[in-house]
């Protein structure tokens, strides 16, 4: 299913290994054991030993062979304190204040992604998105040449020829009002990650205007990043500003955008805002009947992803495959 088995694939011939921060959470439990008994991704639970053993017995799942990690007896807690107050004592972090935040499970399994204990990580099976995406903005960062981490949901379901339909939206859970060139940049990264799930992307610059039939500000950021966007990767179609159903109906696009080559046929999607671009998403999930993944992060130094508070252990189980095969 759309790209899964090469990401598992790539998995087998370099496993990886997962921090999953909410280890005694039923269905962290749950995709834990189905990762521990594919053999391609080893799950760090997070959380007391003894808390997570009993909550993977009580709830019937095999957790054998995970490693379990307590953040409060860690063996190398010491290390892990120290180096985090390296990274923010120019913030105003303190050694004090650094031992406290590493019995926050979402920092202390940043920190060992960060130094390289594991690979990935993923949480937010009960943290909000923010407390999840902070600890990975301040001590994982921004990659060099970008400017932003930004975010991208892919959206799946089953075409009526049999294949997959497959769309990427951004940025629908990190930036909140991001400027011109920051959709320029939430582009870009979108692009890549959009080839990766197997789409061949026809990016549309989202808006209550196409080309032009609308005034204002928000028209005005869009229309500008569109052409930036088109001068910035030359090689990929990218139009707008569009209305949705412009860049989505041949019929509209006619009318709206003649000579497109976008128009009618856009698959990548780049939101004026947070606002659109989570109620967008949503209304695709909900009422399209399209599953949706994400939000996976973009421009990280290393794959740390969110789940969705709602998520069950499905989700949680393709969230880890994708955040492990993108590291
Ligand atoms: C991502 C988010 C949590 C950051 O908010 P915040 O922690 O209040 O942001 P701050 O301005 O205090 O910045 C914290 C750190 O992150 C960095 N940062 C903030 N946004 C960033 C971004 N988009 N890219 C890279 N770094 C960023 C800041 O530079 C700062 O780093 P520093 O401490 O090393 O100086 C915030 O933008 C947010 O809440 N977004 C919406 C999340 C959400 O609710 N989504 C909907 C559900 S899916």
């Amino acid at each position: 299913m759309f790209g899964f088995g090469a990401m598992i694939q790539k998995l087998k011939e370099d496993p990886k290994k997962i921090v999953l921060t909410e280890g005694d959470d039923p269905r962290i439990l749950e995709a834990a054991s189905r990762l521990l008994a594919s053999n391609f991704l080893t799950p760090i639970l997070l959380g007391d030993e003894q808390k997570v053993s009993n909550a993977a017995e009580e709830a019937g799942y095999n957790i054998r062979g995970a490693q379990i990690i307590n953040p409060l007896n860690y063996d190398r807690l010491d290390e892990v304190i120290q180096e985090f107050y390296e990274i923010r004592k120019e913030k105003g972090m303190t050694l004090e204040k650094a031992e406290k935040m590493m019995q926050q499970r979402n920092y202390f399994g940043t920190m060992l992604v960060k130094m390289g204990i594991a690979d990935c990580l993923l949480g937010g099976a009960t943290y909000s998105t923010a407390d999840t995406v902070r600890p990975a903005l301040q001590i994982i960062k921004t990659k060099p040449g970008n400017s932003i981490v930004s975010s991208c949901f892919i959206l799946v379901r089953p075409g009526a020829t049999g294949e997959n339909e497959v769309l990427a939206m951004a940025d629908c859970a990190i930036n909140i009002q991001p400027s011109e060139d920051e959709l320029v940049e939430i582009c870009g990264e979108t692009i890549k990650c959009a080839k990766i799930f197997g789409i061949d992307p026809k990016v549309a610059f989202l808006s209550y205007s196409s080309h032009g039939s609308g005034k204002g500000d928000s028209v005005d950021k869009m229309r500008n990043a569109t052409l930036k966007a088109q001068e910035e990767y030359p090689d990929v179609p990218i139009d707008g500003e569009f209305q949705f159903d412009t860049a989505v109906s041949p019929r509209v696009a006619r009318q709206k955008a003649p000579g497109s080559k976008v128009a009618g046929y856009a698959n990548t999607f780049i939101f004026p805002d947070i606002n659109a671009g989570n109620l967008g998403y949503k209304i695709a999930q909900r009422m399209g009947n399209f599953e949706a993944y994400g939000p996976i992060l973009l421009g990280l130094n290393a794959q740390i992803n969110d789940l969705s508070r709602g998520c069950n252990a499905l989700e949680v189980y393709s969230m880890a495959i994708i955040t492990a095969a993108l590291t």
